[in-house]
């Protein structure tokens, strides 16, 4: 049987008067890439604040390897190997991309010197940003500073990775890499949710496909079963109530 890595459970989120999640429950198998899509204002971020512990659910449980982490701050979360990246990349802009990737493993994951060392080289052969390790960040262009968001996470060590967006702002010939690199980071074993608009990217890159709209789930499953999925296809057009 399929060992499961995270279990989300009837995930309820509200701002104000705004029901940002209604009820969202799946469980993700370790070594697996979820696609986790919906429109504009979906939830999806939403939920990605709440797996690593930036907001606490007002309904709901989350459990990471059996334990659950419902309530946990954000720094037992990141420590106990779930870390994520930002739809707007969040550099330290005055530091150069070697200095971000320490800063990340040494306090996010508070591992050593010497061995957050060792996790920034390999974090940065994994995301092509060994040439640039010296560069300061103000100056990336924005495909670097993507690939930066995911060392800086890898260098906490992550077991399940949380990736907003990595492809938006991306060209043509940026972004297969992109995705080839979230394939290589899987085959090093870490599991991976990954967000994405583009509905050919999911297609290539992913195992299975959760949507949600206006916070509720909609469907999941393999991707060419969401794609054909009649209320899947009417959110995407507008029409989804
Ligand atoms: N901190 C907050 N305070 C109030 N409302 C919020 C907050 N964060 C998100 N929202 C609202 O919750 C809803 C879901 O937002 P969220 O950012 O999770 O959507 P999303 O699916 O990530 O959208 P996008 O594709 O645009 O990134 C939106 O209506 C958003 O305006
Ligand atoms: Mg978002």
């Amino acid at each position: 049987m399929e060992d499961t890595i995270l279990s989300v459970r009837g995930i309820k989120k509200y701002f104000g008067g705004l029901h940002a999640l209604n009820n969202v429950s799946f469980d993700l198998p370790k070594g697996q890439i979820m696609g986790l899509m919906g429109p504009n204002g979906a939830g999806k971020t939403t939920l990605v604040n709440i797996i690593c512990g930036f907001y606490k659910p007002d309904e709901g449980s989350i459990a990471f390897e059996g334990k659950d982490i419902s309530g946990f701050p954000s720094h037992k979360i990141c420590r106990l190997g779930i870390a994520r990246t930002y739809q707007i990349p969040q550099p330290f802009w005055e530091l150069t991309v070697w200095q971000n990737v320490l800063v990340a493993g040494m306090y996010g994951k508070g591992i050593s010197r010497l061995e957050a060392e060792t996790e920034v080289q390999k974090a940065l052969e994994l995301t092509d940003l060994s040439d640039k390790k010296d560069v300061h960040t103000k100056h990336m262009a924005t495909i670097s500073l993507k690939r930066l968001e995911v060392a800086r996470a890898l260098a906490t060590k992550p077991k399940l990775l949380l990736v907003d967006e990595p492809a938006a702002g991306l060209n043509e010939t940026e972004l297969p890499r992109m995705l080839e690199i979230l394939s290589n980071i899987r085959q090093t074993g870490v599991t991976i949710i990954l967000i994405e608009h583009v509905m050919k990217v999911m297609k290539e890159a992913v195992d299975t496909i959760f949507v949600i709209n206006e916070g509720k789930p909609i469907a999941h499953g393999l991707p060419d079963d969401v794609m054909k999925d009649e209320k899947v296809i009417e959110c995407y057009l507008g029409e989804c109530d």
